[in-house]
């Protein structure tokens, strides 16, 4: 992204306001980039929860998405600008849509990765998801891998997440 994101990254709910950096490290980020109107109709729409991480410069240094139907939440999105990485954002992001998916009580988690996307995966996996499937060409070039974890209003998920939540600390 060429930009400066450094020192504190806040995390809050994302805004309109914040769509033209989201959509910036979105085009930098996906091959098939969601346009800032998918942005803008998932923000005026119920049953979601979208979020920011912005640094101190003001740069979106990330965001994550999460859309509940019933008791199902749906990670739509998660990204970070590559600077940004491998420093607990994309850990932190998935916190608030997991915090948000027990909020609107939902007792599953469920996405589609990459299949080659190895370092996502191994993020989900921290969350206890597990792959349980494949959809075939669902990213048109490749299969996704669908992944779930269950029981997150209970007991033993909960010490998962607040480990993680330690943590992060
Ligand atoms: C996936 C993504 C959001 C992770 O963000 P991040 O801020 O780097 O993640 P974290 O620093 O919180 O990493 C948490 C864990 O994920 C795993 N992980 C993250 N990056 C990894 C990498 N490059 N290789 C292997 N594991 C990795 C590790 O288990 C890591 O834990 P550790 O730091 O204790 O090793 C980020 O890499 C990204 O934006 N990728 C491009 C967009 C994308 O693929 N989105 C997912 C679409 S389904």
């Amino acid at each position: 992204m060429g930009g400066t994101v450094t020192g504190v990254i806040d995390i809050r709910p994302m805004l309109l306001s914040d769509l033209p950096g989201v959509h910036r490290l979105e085009c930098a980020t996906f091959p098939q980039p969601w346009s800032e109107g998918v942005f803008r109709d998932e923000l005026g729409q119920s049953g979601r929860s979208y979020f920011v991480a912005v640094a101190d410069s003001g740069e979106v240094a990330g965001y994550a998405g999460l859309l509940q139907v019933a008791d199902e939440a749906h990670v739509t999105t998660i990204a970070v600008t590559s600077e940004a990485r491998g420093r607990k954002l994309g850990t932190r992001l998935m916190v608030c849509l997991i915090d948000a998916a027990l909020d609107g009580e939902a007792k599953h988690l469920t996405l589609e990765v990459r299949s080659s996307n190895r370092s996502a995966q191994e993020l989900y996996r921290r969350f206890g998801m597990a792959p349980v499937g494949v959809r075939k060409s669902y990213y048109g070039d490749e299969d996704a891998l669908i992944m779930w974890v269950h029981e997150i209003d209970q007991a033993q998920f909960g010490a998962r997440l607040e480990k993680i939540r330690s943590s992060l600390r």
